[in-house]
Formats: structure tokens, C-alpha cells, sequence
């Protein structure tokens, strides 16, 4: 196995947002790349150099290395074990149907058909989130079905990047975490060979035991939710008493032991990550027997929820209790401003809310709308934002993206109904759109 120069031969199994970013990734960084996925549509549009959802620079990444022919992808696992020597896991782990529990499935069935088909030498990196314990049960399902006498190392390095910032993250990380077998110096040597342009430029890297690596990536993401859930706790707060949640932020945000980021206040966090990992990280730790430790995750994710409910009762109470039968403008499907992902969209769930309860709703978003069409065929979609309001009695701005703050106020009244409108995400300029002649309402705001 080469382990000291590049290029290295690498591959990613799961080509999904993590993987397809972090096979591109390895490409940019010099490597020779093979990525893995068992979904062919996704395979055969990453193969024409163009990601199957929204990322930026991404695109221009995998045209770039697809074309010069040092970056690949399959859908055969012998293809992807026969080229590489470094594999890296970036299946996913979503929640299992009725249970907070990860649902470690894909994992599993990634290494048990991987494993027979490596080289004598090989190592195995993961990638995706997993409750702590998980790299453990890899060991044995390994050492179950590789090749008698083969060396296969196993490590885990859980990945940190955001969604629509998710080339500049995986190429300039914060920091990495590998987590190593006990006595295995062979897995960081090959690690840091792979990573060598990146430790070289900087990134930390913090070298642990595996529970610790595991435990990292599940803790800080408990972290991040908790983080937006205080600030929406304090919206609620807000709303009792007349106080103004935005500049509550402020006030906290420069205490440098708070800041600013993470502390922006609104309808809560969603996609395919904070969510589940959230409930991953509970269910893991009362199965530990932590049941006391993670007792306030509940609230936090309770807090996150009631932001949603909230949305839905502005809107009851600014249509003069009820929308049935009422219009109603959704600015924003996805989970956030510069992805097309619309996992456990935050906005798509009030749509679908105020939708249940009787309303007519009309959906914009300026990249999800493909994604929102499928999961929700029952709601109503606007090809651009203004044309969303025709015949509305209320907006909703649901999803920060910058073009909705950006928009004029003014200009949009004459295709609303009636000017009202709702600011989920504290984004909108209050006083220009008051000045203009809406009636605004905001979260945690007066
Ligand atoms: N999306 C993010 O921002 C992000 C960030 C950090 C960590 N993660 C973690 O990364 C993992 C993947 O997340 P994602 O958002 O990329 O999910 P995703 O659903 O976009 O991608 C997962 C991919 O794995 C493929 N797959 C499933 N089973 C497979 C198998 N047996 N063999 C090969 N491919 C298989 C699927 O077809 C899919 O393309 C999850 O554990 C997630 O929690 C995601």
C-alpha cells in the first residue's frame, strides 16, 4: 500500500452531499479518486461532472477532475476495493422510522461488501455521523467477512462541513479529528499523507481513541442545536414581553465566551443533520445509561419544534384566526439559504402545516423547488418570488435566502392581496417593509 506519496489512490464510498464533496475534495487535493455510490442516476451525473444537488463550486470541482480523469465514479464495490487503497465511508445514517436511533444499515452493508473485496493492505476511514460504539461493531462485521490474513486498518474521522459550504469547509476545515485503534500508527501516517496539503496549510488535527472521535461529532452538533434553541427560548420570552430578540443577539453576541455565530435567532434549525443527530446523540446516551446528562437535549429539541408552531399561529392569528380557505406565500423550501437539501426543512414543515390546516399555500425557493415538488405534490409552486404573492392574504419569509432581504418591499405590494407578512428569520428590514405599508410580525420580535 502507498502510504508516503501522492498521489494516493482513494475512495469514497456514498456520494451523497458528504461524499460526492469529499471525492472531489480528495481530487483537488492531488489524489486519484474513485467515488462509490449503489444509487446509479447519481453515479452516471457525478460521471458528467455535475452534482445531483445544490452546492457551490462544487460543480465546477468535479467537471474539472472528472475531465482530466483523476476522479471517477461506480457503482461497483470491486471497482472501488480493487483501485483504492484509502477508503473513506460517507454513507448515510439517517434516523430510523419511529425512533430516535440511527439507523446503521448502509454502513454496515458498505463494509460487509467491501471487505472481502480489499487489497491484503487497506485502511478504512468513516466519515459519516454514528452513535458512539459504532466503529467497535465495524471491527467485527471486518473481521467477519475480509480475506483471511488481510491487514485491514479501521479509523474514524467524522466530517464537519456545512451544506451550501461544504467544498471551502472540506478543503480548508476548522479542524480534523482522527480516531485510531489502539497501538495503530499505521492509520496516521496514511491519514496525514492524505491530508498533507491541508495539515500543511494549517487545519489542526486532533488524533484520539475511537468512542472519543465519535463522541466529538455527535456532541458538537448537540452543541450547535443547543445553541439556537437558548437564543429561540429567549424569543419566546421576547414575545411575552414586548423585548426585541435581535437585539438581545447583539447584546449577548459580544460577549466573546457567547458570539455571535450560531446565535442567530428565528424558526429553528432542520436538515438532514442537526435533527437526527440531535435524537441519534440522546437515544445513544440513554442506552448508556446518561439518561440525566442529555435530559436537556429534549428541551432543546422541543424548543426548535415550537418555533414551527409558533409560524403556524402567527399566521392563524394575522389571518383573524383561521386559514382556511386563505392564500397564503411561502418564501423558502429548503432548510437553509444555498442548498436545494430540504431534509427536515423547517419552512416546508409550516407550509405543509398551514396546508393541513386548510390554507392555500404557494411556495418559492430560488434552488429547492424540484426537491419540495416531490415531497409535497399537494402544495402550489411559484417559478419566482413576486408571482408567489398573487392573490395572497400573507407572506411568509421562511428561508433567509439573501434575495428575499434583498427584495423591495415597495414593488412587491401590488402582488400581494393584502400586505402582510411574516418574518421567521428576523432577515427582512422591518422599517422598509412597515414604511412600504406592510403589516410585519417577527419572531421574538415587537
Ligand atoms: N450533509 C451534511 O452536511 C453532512 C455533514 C456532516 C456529516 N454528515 C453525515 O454524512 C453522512 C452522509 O450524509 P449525506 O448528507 O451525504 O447523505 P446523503 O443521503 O446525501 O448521501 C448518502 C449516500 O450514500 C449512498 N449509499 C447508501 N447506502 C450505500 C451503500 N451501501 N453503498 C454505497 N452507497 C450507499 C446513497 O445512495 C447516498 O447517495 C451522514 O452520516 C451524515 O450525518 C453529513
Amino acid at each position: 500500500m502507498n502510504t508516503g506519496t501522492t498521489p494516493l489512490k482513494v475512495s469514497v464510498i456514498g456520494c451523497g452531499y458528504l461524499g460526492a464533496t469529499h471525492a472531489a475534495a480528495m481530487a483537488e487535493l492531488g489524489h486519484h479518486v474513485i467515488g462509490m455510490d449503489t444509487d446509479t442516476h447519481k453515479v452516471e451525473a457525478l460521471n458528467k461532472g455535475q452534482a445531483p444537488f445544490v452546492e457551490a463550486g462544487l460543480d465546477d470541482l468535479l467537471a474539472k477532475h472528472t475531465a482530466a480523469g483523476t476522479l471517477h465514479f461506480t457503482a461497483s464495490y470491486a471497482e472501488a476495493a480493487d483501485f483504492a487503497d484509502v477508503h473513506f465511508l460517507g454513507v448515510g445514517t439517517p434516523q430510523q422510522p419511529g425512533s430516535g436511533a440511527y439507523d446503521l444499515s448502509h454502513l454496515q452493508a458498505a463494509v460487509r461488501r467491501l471487505a472481502p473485496r480489499l487489497h491484503d493492505h487497506a485502511l478504512i476511514v468513516g466519515k459519516s455521523t454514528v452513535p458512539v460504539g459504532t466503529t467497535a461493531q465495524l471491527r467485527q462485521i471486518l473481521t467477519e467477512h475480509a480475506r483471511p490474513g488481510a491487514n485491514i486498518h479501521l479509523a474514524w474521522s467524522p466530517e464537519f462541513l456545512r451544506e451550501s459550504f461544504a467544498v471551502e469547509d472540506t478543503l480548508r476545515p476548522d479542524r480534523i479529528v482522527l480516531g485510531i485503534e489502539d497501538g495503530d500508527t499505521t492509520s496516521e501516517a496514511i491519514f496525514r499523507a492524505v491530508y498533507a496539503e491541508i495539515l500543511g496549510a494549517g487545519s489542526p488535527l486532533i488524533v484520539t481513541d475511537l468512542p472519543t472521535a465519535e463522541l466529538i461529532k455527535g456532541a458538537a452538533n448537540a452543541f450547535l442545536a443547543t445553541k439556537v434553541s437558548f437564543i429561540n427560548a429567549m424569543a419566546e420570552l421576547c414575545e411575552l414581553t414586548g423585548a426585541d430578540v435581535q437585539q438581545l443577539a447583539l447584546g449577548l453576541g459580544y460577549d466573546e465566551r457567547i458570539g455571535f455565530k450560531g446565535m442567530r435567532p428565528g424558526l429553528g434549525f432542520g436538515g438532514g443533520c442537526l435533527p437526527k443527530d440531535l435524537a441519534g446523540f440522546t437515544h445513544r446516551a440513554k442506552e448508556l445509561g446518561a439518561d440525566r446528562a442529555v435530559a436537556f437535549l429534549q428541551h432543546v429539541d422541543a424548543i426548535n419544534q415550537r418555533r414551527r408552531e409558533r409560524t403556524v399561529q402567527f399566521a392563524r392569528e394575522m389571518l383573524g384566526g383561521t386559514v382556511v380557505g386563505k392564500r397564503i406565500a411561502v418564501w423558502g423550501a429548503a432548510f437553509k439559504p444555498g442548498t436545494d437539501d430540504i431534509r427536515d426543512s423547517p419552512a416546508l414543515a409550516v407550509a405543509d402545516s398551514l396546508h393541513r390546516a386548510g390554507a392555500e399555500v404557494t411556495v418559492h425557493d430560488p434552488a429547492a423547488m424540484e426537491n419540495a415538488r416531490r415531497a409535497y405534490p399537494a402544495l402550489e409552486y411559484a417559478d419566482d418570488a413576486a408571482s408567489a404573492l398573487t392573490a395572497a392574504a400573507l407572506l411568509l419569509h421562511l428561508t433567509d435566502w439573501p434575495e428575499y432581504a434583498q427584495a423591495d418591499p415597495a414593488a412587491l405590494r401590488q402582488h400581494i392581496a393584502v400586505p402582510k407578512v411574516i418574518d421567521a428569520r428576523g432577515t427582512l428590514d422591518t422599517d422598509r417593509w412597515r414604511e412600504a405599508g406592510w403589516t410585519l410580525r417577527a419572531l421574538g420580535r415587537p
